[in-house]
């Protein structure tokens, strides 16, 4: 490792509960709320799932798996893990350079939705955008996203509160809030679910979730499955590689990570819970993605018993959820620039803060001042969203399993697993090395010429 002024312990999660909360914060977020239910829904329900199910066992879960195993095998940023663990001159690195990159797309448009997601918490709690018609709720929306300043304010908002727990390091920062945090998003969510399971078509609601309709598996929503397992365990870009590196030496690394990926899951079916019982009771389509958010379910609270206070507690816990995924994917580049640029916490902290509100205003003012402006005719939300979740984290995947499977070896990845042999998990390690090194990278590559429409 390259790192010199490491005479101070490194910074990473104190306790087995506190890697816990933290990677499960990180796979956590806005994914759950609107992605995966909605996406369920609409391509078969409980088919679906099984496919999903399956995608995330054979593919996702060995490469986060990996990521973990490297990052803590290096106890150092992605772009040093690999420099680290790759042979001389061999240019694995560029996966973790990549990964940064990503990670600044990624966040450019995922803040400026959190920023909808704080302005709307507010406006939960003045009652401003409840009412029963759509098209209100719908106008109110339309006013928050063309308005210019509240659009770049609210994401500087977001930011900074991002930025301010990053400073306080990994121990006192990410994990002391994401152990907090997450107890309470199960609450809120559970608490929700009974309200909307108590509502009249609530068995109309999870039909949808969760009958099982084989005539809508295609080939197109076996890769939607795909993506969508790697959206939701953030893996493709070194976000694990970071939190892997935060890992204790005595973790069991299989099990933390099957267990993040069974909370993950718990998470996603219980908001699709909350959410469509609700949405089929009063009678509205089930929209996708910020719509239903955004425009449905205010429209679908206003007509609830308490509405405006489950409302509050919905935008609340959505806001929680998202806060552990930003962290997350913060965290990459505040890393590197700590470690291979030698910046303090605060100054690496500070710097991508800065860059991230230049590339992100980019994304807030997709719908106000930039709504001319497009590059290969998407613009820049869109734009940044396509080239990082159907090209950089795909990519990253493949290169992952690979270094793993072909490079780095079955007797380093049982070594990492086992804990040194301390623990006994010899067989399991077998198999996930096995799904890397031929099964993840091959199926990688197929959702990736899916993603790029080249077949
Ligand atoms: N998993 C998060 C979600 O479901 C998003 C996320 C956080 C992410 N970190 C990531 C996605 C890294 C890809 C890569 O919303």
């Amino acid at each position: 490792m390259s790192q010199q002024q490491t005479t101070a312990k490194r910074d990473g999660f104190s306790s087995g509960f506190g890697v816990l909360a933290a990677t499960l914060g990180s796979a956590v977020g806005l994914g759950n709320i609107w992605k995966f239910p909605y996406l369920t829904g609409a391509n078969g329900g409980a088919s679906f799932l099984l496919v999903y199910l399956l995608a995330t066992l054979l593919v996702a879960l060995p490469v986060m798996i990996a990521e973990i195993a490297l990052g803590r095998k290096a106890k150092a940023n992605p772009i040093s893990a690999l420099l680290a663990l790759a042979p001389a001159r061999q240019p694995w690195w560029l996966i973790g350079a990549a990964g940064m990159v990503a990670s600044f797309l990624i966040l450019s448009f995922y803040s400026e939705v959190v920023a909808w997601v704080f302005a709307y918490i507010l406006k939960a709690i003045s009652g401003s955008v409840l009412s029963s018609d759509r098209a209100v709720t719908e106008a109110a929306f339309g006013s928050l996203i063309s308005d210019p300043v509240q659009s770049l304010v609210w994401q500087w908002v977001v930011l900074a509160t991002m930025g301010g727990i990053l400073m306080l390091g990994v121990t006192k920062g990410i994990e002391a809030l994401t152990k907090k945090l997450m107890p309470l998003l199960f609450l809120l969510l559970v608490l929700l679910c009974a309200v909307s399971l108590s509502l009249d078509k609530a068995r109309e609601g999870l039909a949808f979730l969760f009958h099982p309709d084989f005539s809508k598996l295609t080939a197109a929503t076996v890769l939607t499955a795909l993506g969508l397992a790697f959206f939701k365990l953030s893996i493709g870009m070194g976000t694990m590689m970071t939190y892997g590196s935060y890992f204790r030496d005595d973790q069991d690394i299989p099990a933390t990570a099957f267990r993040v990926m069974s909370a993950d899951l718990c998470v996603s079916l219980l908001a699709g819970i909350a959410i469509f019982p609700a949405v089929f009771t009063f009678g509205f389509e089930p929209a996708a993605g910020p719509a239903l958010v955004f425009i449905t379910i205010p429209a679908v609270f206003s007509q609830i018993p308490m509405g405006q206070a489950l409302m509050v507690v919905f935008f609340v816990l959505t806001a929680i959820a998202a806060t552990g995924a930003t962290l997350s994917l913060m965290e990459v580049p505040v890393l590197i620039l700590q470690e291979r640029f030698g910046l303090s916490r605060r100054k690496a902290t500070a710097s991508t803060l800065g860059l991230l509100a230049l590339t992100g205003s980019t994304c807030a003012l997709t719908n106000s001042a930039l709504s001319g402006f497009t590059l290969f005719g998407l613009n820049m939300f869109d734009l940044f969203d396509f080239v990082s979740s159907n090209l950089i984290l795909p990519a990253g995947g493949i290169f992952i399993a690979l270094f793993v499977g072909w490079v780095w070896g079955f007797d380093q990845l049982r070594r990492a697993l086992s804990n040194e042999g301390r623990l006994n998990n010899g067989k399991l390690a077998g198999v996930v090395f096995f799904l890397l090194r031929y099964v993840s990278p091959l199926l990688i590559l197929l959702v990736m010429l899916k993603g790029l429409n080249l077949f």
